[in-house]
């Protein structure tokens, strides 16, 4: 896996600042007013730091920006990044400047001089998350990167409250290198093994391989990577952090470790893109991985179905019936349309298994939804209005782009089939929703339950605050928030 930025945390020395030979870092306010470790590094500088909150050109700096100045006499360091965050700062903000200063310090060793535990696990973190670098295929990759040091005057507390968000970074980076990783890479033999080793942090894995699948009766599924030489498989994954008798909260991953589109191939330009396509289940293992390392008091299950949708000989084919785990029968009428089809058995086992207290799937799961939502934020499609609200709360906190769309009848009847229970598409218009309704189909009443369509935000061509271009790790930040808000015991 991607390593995270190295991180260390010592007690303020003033002669270690002195003395350090890449970029010391400090922050003041809006204000003009300079943290305690900005009015040591001041005095060591002759008051260069001051000189330059006094500027005319100070008026125009915001919050979350970083300024260098360079060369500053009286210091050993190749230049002084002033960070500008307000007191009362926003977690945006904080983790904003953090991404900069990666930016500003060109590999160089920073030396972060900064007091206030959660401000500098803030700055750390975006400086992390934004130092992912997918370079497993680059031969001419650098062995290793230079860390960070954090100066605090209370340098414990400062680990402390950044312990819990470098496990949302860890589960970000596996995230990230799963939806990256090639597709001759990741087959689902590999993205399984690769759940498997999660057993060393605490969590239950089981891999469940296409004799039991069929056991079952997992058939929607099944005819999915039926044409593909991979064989299909779900892996659940079980984190027991909170009370023995309380019902987990169910993460349900699409893992289509390629989609060629099946018999209804889709066109040769941009198919390369559909290595993302087990973005879903990759969110879902990553965040696994974060309330694991961060020992969440919360009960989880994270199940992925892993299948390859590819043409063949003996392919599923368009018309073909097929019967769900549940019983209903489905029309297939496009191949391409496999999300679905892969998710209904998973989640109606997720239910019949585990009774869960809530249900989230998430799915790179349409075309359509980039065309509604770009990608800025991911499609919410759900059956419950709180639990709604609490996710679009918990993303929004994380500034992670997320928008509810409408689910309805009128949407569920354009899924009616001539000769099945229904088909598995609806036609073009509202084809992120008639997607939903189908998943809906497939979730009990009882059950509360959240979709996030993530084909837009999953991968993404230019880079973004937090994330280089390519895998994002979206939702990673908001469900381990959901999880941190609403299903902890403490
Ligand atoms: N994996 C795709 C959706 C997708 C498209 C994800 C672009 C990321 C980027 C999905 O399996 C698919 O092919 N959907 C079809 C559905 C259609 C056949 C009803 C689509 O969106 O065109
Ligand atoms: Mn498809
Ligand atoms: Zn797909």
């Amino acid at each position: 896996m991607t390593d995270l930025t190295p991180v260390s945390f010592a007690a303020t020395d003033i002669d270690a600042i002195a003395g350090h030979e890449g970029r010391v870092a400090v922050v003041v306010t809006p204000e003009g007013k300079l943290e305690l470790s900005a009015r040591r590094v001041n005095r060591l500088t002759k008051g260069a730091v001051q000189r330059f909150v006094d500027s005319d050109g100070f008026a125009k700096v915001k919050a979350g920006q970083v300024t260098t100045l360079a060369w500053p006499a009286g210091m050993a360091a190749q230049a002084v990044d002033v960070i500008c965050l307000p007191r009362n700062h926003s977690v945006e903000e904080a983790r904003k400047a953090g991404a900069a200063l990666g930016k500003a310090r060109g590999g160089k060793a920073l030396l972060l001089a900064a007091d206030g535990a959660r401000r500098v696990a803030e700055i750390v973190f975006g400086l992390v998350m934004r130092d992912y670098d997918f370079a497993a295929h680059k031969t001419d990759a650098e062995a290793s990167e230079t860390g960070v040091t954090v100066m605090a005057s209370k340098p414990d507390e400062a680990e402390a409250a950044a312990a819990p968000l470098l496990a949302i970074a860890e589960g970000t980076f596996m995230t990230r290198d799963l939806v990256n990783e090639p597709a001759n890479v990741l087959t689902t033999t590999e993205f399984a093994d690769r759940l498997s080793e999660m057993s060393e942090l605490g969590l239950e894995v089981e891999v469940l391989d296409e004799d039991a699948l069929e056991k079952l009766g997992m058939r929607t599924l099944l005819c999915v990577g039926q044409g593909s030489d991979s064989p299909s498989k779900v892996v659940v994954m079980q984190w027991k952090g909170g009370a023995d008798d309380a019902a987990p909260l169910a993460l349900v991953g699409k893992g289509v470790v390629f989609d060629t589109g099946g018999i209804s191939l889709k066109p040769a330009g941009g198919m390369e893109d559909m290595t993302m396509d087990m973005g879903g289940a990759g969110v879902v293992a990553g965040t696994m991985r974060a309330l694991a390392r961060r020992k969440a008091k919360a009960n989880v299950v994270g199940l992925v179905g892993l299948v390859e949708n590819m043409p063949s000989g003996n392919a599923t084919r368009p018309g073909d019936v097929i019967t769900s785990m549940k019983g209903d029968t489905v029309e297939v009428i496009n191949t391409d349309a496999e999300g679905r089809l892969v998710l209904c058995d998973v989640m109606w086992y997720a239910q019949e298994r585990f009774a869960p207290a809530g249900m989230i799937d998430l799915a790179t799961l349409t075309g359509a939804i980039i065309i509604g939502l770009g990608h800025e934020n991911a499609g919410v499609f759900s059956n419950d209005d709180g639990f709604c609200d609490a996710f679009l709360k918990a993303a929004s906190k994380e500034g992670e782009g997320a928008w509810r769309m409408p689910l309805g009848q009128a949407y569920d009847d354009l899924l009616k089939s001539r000769i099945a229970d229904m088909k598995n598409i609806g036609g073009r218009p509202a084809g992120s929703v008639t997607a939903a309704q189908f998943l809906q189909r497939f979730v009990k009443p009882e059950t509360p339950w959240i979709h996030l369509d993530i084909a837009g935000v999953a991968s993404v061509k230019s880079a973004t605050t937090l994330a280089p271009a390519g895998a994002t790790g979206w939702g990673v930040m908001a469900l381990n928030r959901l999880v941190a808000d609403g299903y902890e015991t403490d």
